[in-house]
């Protein structure tokens, strides 16, 4: 070990370093997750990456910063465009992140296509060769003159090629494959992939070039140690759903340069992603017909409105506790509801076993989709089906009132356009609606569940 060189040892879920090893890392409370890493003081110090760049930054005043500087390169994907903001902005460092086999590497490889017609690309892989790039650059009918493509892991060697050709934008196929040579960890490892995204984040603010980064996923769902990359890069876009179905959606975890609530969907088929400009239609084409325990809910999602079936499950129990689950939506809230609908509406589930399943993916974050999920279980506990053309929304409170929801209005409009002939809506949110007549959709208020119940029936 040379004179300059030191010791320390780092959490691998984490990044939580310490100059001494603990069985459970202090911070995340894992265990055995530390390991021994030889670390170059001049990198730890941060003086080898630091001469990539030597310009001093000279202070500027607020006053005379430039806002209209904000190039976005628009993608040619309106989905995508929407998670980023607008389009991807200039100089920013963006990690898209997702389990392997969703499609980061098609996405990106396929939004080239359009990109380079105005901007000149540089793609590097360090997972595939450039003949599999190719055959999949065929597959997508991505043929631009301006993409091109390198297969490398050595950083180092990276930024001399993104200085030395100054790329309009850089594509870096995974993250986790690059590698830095001073550092004595192994490629993927918390220190390695840190030190890469920091010397990738000086690139693109030195040249001003957008540099997209594919991040894969740890064992619990998070880009290669939870909070390590994401504090460091200016947008996270995480990539949700199984490889096995079809559907893709991309959601915004941190945006610098625009909101995170947007989310961009997406349907894989044999030439690549394909927008789904239409989600709720997506999302209700499977419906049941003329069975108990589905319904119809409303989430908003960003800006926009997402209609979603939401079906639940009540069957008596067979023996010990009742069973309770939920797909898609948080299981302590169902336990909140359960207890609701039995203190204060008189449905009883203490022996019954209870499922949510939220259809096509989507997760229910919001408290919008409390009386959707209530209204679907009692009408799997009642065996009674509701109301096909009827959409509900409302939050639950733990007097088993029915509490107003933001956006009202978007809701109502999105029903309506998509056919629905009834809306149940909180009772105190109908002031908030005006005129009732200009929406074209039976508009119900309701304040508690039962009557929300029995208003669909
Ligand atoms: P890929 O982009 O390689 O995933 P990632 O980079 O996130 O690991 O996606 C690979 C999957 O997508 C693979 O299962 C095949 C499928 N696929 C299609 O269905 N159609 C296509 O046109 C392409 C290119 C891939
Ligand atoms: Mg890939």
């Amino acid at each position: 070990m040379s004179k300059k060189s030191k010791t320390v040892y780092v959490c691998n879920e984490c990044g939580f370093e310490s100059a001494k090893w603990n069985g459970i890392c202090p911070s995340c409370g894992q265990g055995n997750t530390m390991f021994e890493q030889t670390v170059d003081e001049g990198i730890v110090k941060g003086k080898k990456t630091n001469n990539i760049n030597k310009q001093r930054a000279v202070p500027v005043c607020m006053s005379d910063i430039d806002i209209m500087d904000e190039t976005r390169y628009h993608t040619g994907l309106c989905e995508l465009d929407r998670v980023f903001g607008g389009g991807i902005v200039k100089g920013s460092l963006v990690l898209i992140g997702g389990s392997p086999g969703i499609g980061k590497s098609t996405l990106l490889l396929q939004i080239c296509d359009y990109l380079g017609e105005k901007l000149r690309i540089l793609y590097i892989s360090g997972e595939e060769s450039k003949r599999q790039i190719k055959m999949r650059a065929e597959r997508l009918k991505t043929n631009s003159e301006n993409l091109l493509i390198m297969t490398e892991t050595d950083v180092e060697l990276i930024a001399e090629e993104i200085l030395s050709s100054k790329p309009d934008l850089v594509i870096i196929d995974s993250i986790q494959t690059m590698n830095h040579t001073e550092l004595n960890s192994l490629p993927g490892s918390i220190a390695q992939v840190k030190e890469c995204t920091n010397i990738f984040l000086k690139l693109s603010k030195m040249l001003e070039i957008p540099i997209l980064l594919v991040g894969h996923v740890n064992k619990d769902g998070a880009i290669a140690g939870p909070k390590v990359l994401e504090h460091i890069v200016d947008v996270v876009l995480y990539f949700e759903g199984d490889s096995q179905t079809s559907y893709r959606i991309l959601r915004a975890v941190k945006n610098r340069h625009g909101s995170t609530n947007e989310i961009g969907v997406f349907q894989m088929d044999n030439i690549g992603l394909k927008e789904v400009e239409n989600p709720s239609l997506m999302l209700l084409a499977d419906r049941p017909h003329g069975v108990s325990g589905t319904c119809v809910g409303c989430v908003m999602e960003g800006t926009r409105p997402i209609l979603t079936e939401i079906q639940g499950l009540a069957t008596a129990t067979g023996f010990g506790n009742p069973r309770r689950m939920a797909i898609g939506f948080d299981y302590n809230r169902l336990s909140l509801i359960l207890a609701v609908l039995e203190k204060r509406a008189g449905y009883f589930f203490s022996n019954m076993d209870t499922y949510i399943n939220v259809v096509g993916g989507i997760k229910l974050d919001e408290p919008a989709a409390d009386l959707a999920i209530a209204v679907s279980l009692i009408s799997s506990l009642k065996d009674v089906p509701i109301n096909e053309d009827a959409l509900v929304f409302g939050e639950i409170g733990l007097a088993g009132e029915i509490r107003t929801v933001p956006n009202a209005e978007l809701r109502v409009i999105e029903a309506s356009r998509l056919g629905f002939k009834t809306c149940i809506v909180p009772k105190y949110n109908l002031k908030g609606l005006g005129d009732l007549s200009k929406y074209k959709i039976k508009i119900i208020g309701v304040n508690s569940i039962r009557q929300a119940f029995e208003a669909l029936t």
